[in-house]
């Protein structure tokens, strides 16, 4: 039965109270660092309403008792529904330019010795973000005989699951040079007809694994460079400044971080210098 939201005149199958809206919005951000303002609450209804009816509950109510009652086992499945996974192949793509032409070459001059490359996809969500950092590795020839590696993170299950199997629908290339998607992706058979899939040997430079950023990292590091990238656009000011530290200490002595193009380290972290735009390294 559809019920009317006073607020927002909108029918909703399920009553939404600010009491409702308010709890799940705390948990949220005590468990993942995101601030859901005002604004997310027709976003974060219309998920959670999805939830409730596959859980066969009767409401936010029921919802968040059932939270309260046992936060360890839904707690995973809340996060998947609120997190904001846009992403796309290249974007941004002057920070691939950039790593292709100026931290690569000076990250292999640097580590000639031990031939030893790590990056940091840090909220990597559906994976086009490390499969465009594993195709700019794959095509300089430089790296023939390195050990290189991109590790990719995210806290939401669900895209990272996904992001491993490294299959997309057509439409998620297009945008990128042809050339570029004949060589590294590879024609989806069975289930994944109609698709493509990342080939072996992109697939192969990256282990994909679920992450909060908030949490402990069982990586030791360090990484030379660190991707994280429109993700802590959703946090508040002390997480931002909490994470951008904890980067400073995993990244290597000038190791490269590139961030999201709304976002900013000025006046959040000291320990980088900016070298271009939303990019930085370490002081
Ligand atoms: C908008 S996507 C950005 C994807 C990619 N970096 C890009 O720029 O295209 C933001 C990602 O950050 C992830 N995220 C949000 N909070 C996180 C946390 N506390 N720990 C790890 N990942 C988080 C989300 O799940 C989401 O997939």
């Amino acid at each position: 039965m559809a019920v009317t939201n006073a607020m927002a005149g909108e029918a909703r199958e399920f009553p939404f109270s600010d009491r409702n809206f308010e709890q799940l919005r705390q948990i949220a951000f005590e468990h993942t660092g995101i601030v859901l303002g005002e604004n997310k609450r027709q976003m974060m209804y219309g998920r959670l309403a999805r939830r409730i009816r596959q859980l066969g509950l009767s409401g936010f109510d029921d919802y968040c008792a059932r939270l309260e009652a046992d936060l360890d086992s839904e707690i995973g499945e809340l996060v998947n529904a609120i997190t904001t996974n846009l992403t796309s192949f290249f974007r941004e793509n002057h920070h691939f330019e950039h790593l292709a032409g100026t931290a690569l070459p000076e990250i292999l001059a640097h580590n000639a010795g031990a031939r030893r490359l790590r990056i940091w996809s840090a909220g990597c969500s559906t994976g086009e973000e490390p499969y465009s950092i594993a195709m700019t590795l794959a095509e300089s020839t430089r790296l023939n005989g390195w050990d290189a590696r991109i590790l990719a993170t995210d806290i939401d299950t669900s895209v990272v699951a996904r992001a491993d199997s490294g299959v997309y629908p057509l439409d998620r290339v297009k945008g990128m040079d042809p050339q570029r998607v004949r060589r590294w992706f590879e024609k989806g058979v069975g289930e994944n007809a109609g698709k493509l899939r990342a080939n072996r040997s992109l697939r192969d430079l990256i282990a994909f694994r679920s992450l909060n950023l908030l949490g402990d990292w069982p990586m030791r590091g360090p990484f030379d460079i660190i991707f994280c990238r429109n993700v802590v656009i959703y946090f508040d000011k002390e997480t931002q400044r909490r994470l951008f530290e904890r980067y400073a200490d995993m990244l290597a002595p000038h190791g490269y971080l590139y961030i999201g193009h709304s976002e900013t380290l000025f006046k959040i972290c000291d320990r980088f210098k900016p070298v271009g735009g939303t990019i930085y390294r370490k002081a």
